[in-house]
């Protein structure tokens, strides 16, 4: 079967799919995406993924090509297409196809694509063992609130992350954590407190990230918002990321160094299962 995409209204293979010369995400990095994990079929927080990208595109005034229930059908019927059972609808809307010039074009409409990936998330081996994260300097621009696609510093930061054996980068800017290059960054403190930086135009909003501030609430678990260091997150008891694709995945070691044992903490396989217990209870599938 042939990977099927969606191309501003279509849905054809992935070979016939062109996307003009001239698009302005090819040549300016002119729009921004979004990305929605996928749990037996389901999309998990499609509306939340939604909401963000109706921001994202009013702060960069590129126009909403299409309704939620537009948007909705349009990824359950990717994922149908594509027999995915697990794994990411990744989508990204440009400002579209216009002569190269920095102004706004007029009477351009916004070029659409989205496709499927396949991955385990649920019994990934990375949430068993955790993974590796070192520290970049954060290069990124000054709205990283907005999921633009232009990603090159991630793209950067994420590279020398792999050259140094790790499989995440966590930025790093006058001395505290931002996020990681794909994820949010959170550490256990050694007094079992959990802390994330608070949202503002230094990070992206996580979707996953705010689904468990609700989980965690309902079940007692306090977290707390407020900047971390390096130092900080040397000595923490646990650490873990958050995203769409990874759900709560452990990190066991920063820059080469242990995150306490090196093993995955207590607090992080507990705030993994409760989420896993949200994206595959059956209320979900009758939204
Ligand atoms: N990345 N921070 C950054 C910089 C991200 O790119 C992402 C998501 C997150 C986590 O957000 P969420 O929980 O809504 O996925 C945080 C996606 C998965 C990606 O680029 O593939």
């Amino acid at each position: 079967m042939s990977r099927i995409v969606f191309l501003n209204g279509s849905f054809l293979p992935v070979e016939e799919a062109r996307v003009p010369f001239m698009d302005r995400g090819f040549l300016f990095g002119d729009g921004v995406y979004e990305g929605i994990g996928v749990l037996g079929g389901r999309l998990i927080e499609n509306e939340a993924h939604l909401e963000r990208l109706e921001r994202s595109l009013r702060e960069v005034r590129i126009p909403n090509p299409y309704t939620r229930a537009e948007w909705t059908a349009f990824e359950e019927e990717i994922v149908r297409r594509n027999g995915m059972a697990e794994g990411f609808v990744y989508f990204q809307v440009t400002r579209g196809v216009a002569e190269r010039d920095f102004f706004f074009p007029e009477n351009t409409r916004p070029t659409v694509a989205m496709f499927t990936q396949a991955k385990a998330i649920v019994h990934a081996p990375a949430a068993q063992t955790g993974i590796a994260v070192v520290t970049v300097p954060d290069q990124r621009w000054a709205r990283r609130d907005i999921k633009s696609i232009s990603l090159l510093a991630q793209v950067l930061a994420k590279q020398a992350a792999k050259e140094a054996g790790a499989q995440e980068a966590w930025m790093v800017e006058d001395g505290f954590v931002t996020e990681g290059g794909s994820s949010s960054a959170f550490i256990v403190t050694r007094q079992n407190r959990i802390i994330v930086r608070p949202l503002s135009q230094a990070i992206l909003p996580g979707i996953t990230r705010q689904s468990l501030f609700r989980l965690a609430a309902e079940t007692g678990i306090v977290l707390e918002e407020r900047l971390f260091t390096v130092e900080e997150a040397y000595e923490a008891a646990e650490a873990f990321l958050t995203s769409a694709s990874n759900f709560v995945l452990p990190v066991v070691s920063i820059d080469g160094r242990p995150v306490a044992d090196g093993r995955p903490g207590q607090l992080t396989k507990r705030l993994r299962e409760l989420y896993l217990a949200m994206a595959t209870a059956p209320a979900l599938a009758a939204e």
